[in-house]
């Protein structure tokens, strides 16, 4: 099974980027403990990162995938273009975040994204990824 973990803009920052946010471990770091985790779990997960909205809709119109995990960043607050991606994309879908969105400033409460998806993980930190990879690998067996 082939999970697409998307990660967007800015998080290619990670490491340096906010650290009392979004931790110290950097964007290589956190892919290593995903390809991990997948192993474990018999998934193979495949991470890109953009920090282009156009891109990440390419990607999840290319369709190569049977689970999503997405960490849409910024743009989970603004993209109505990628929450319609993932409608049309038909797959199922998982949002992440490392911060928990919702306690943060309040335009960060909501998402556009995560209506489309089967649900949203949020608060946990390079941890937030793992579970979703359970939450992928339950669904898949389903
Ligand atoms: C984030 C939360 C977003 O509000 C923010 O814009 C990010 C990262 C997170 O993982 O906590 O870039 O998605």
């Amino acid at each position: 099974m082939n999970v697409l973990v998307i990660h967007g803009p800015n998080l290619n920052m990670l490491g340096t980027r906010e650290p009392e946010q979004y931790g110290t471990l950097t964007l290589e770091e956190i892919n290593s403990l995903i390809a991990s985790k997948a192993g474990e779990l018999g998934l193979k997960a495949r991470c890109e990162q953009s920090n282009s909205e156009g891109d990440i809709v390419g990607l999840i119109q290319a369709g190569d995938f049977d689970f999503l995990i997405i960490n849409p960043a910024a743009y989970t607050h603004t993209s109505v273009a990628i929450r319609d991606a993932i409608a049309a994309a038909g797959k199922p879908a998982v949002e992440v975040h490392l911060s928990n969105i919702h306690k943060r400033e309040s335009f960060r409460s909501h998402s556009y994204s995560a209506g489309v998806c089967i649900g949203q993980i949020s608060g946990f930190g390079p941890t937030s990824y793992l579970l979703a990879l359970e939450a992928a690998k339950s669904h898949l067996e389903q």
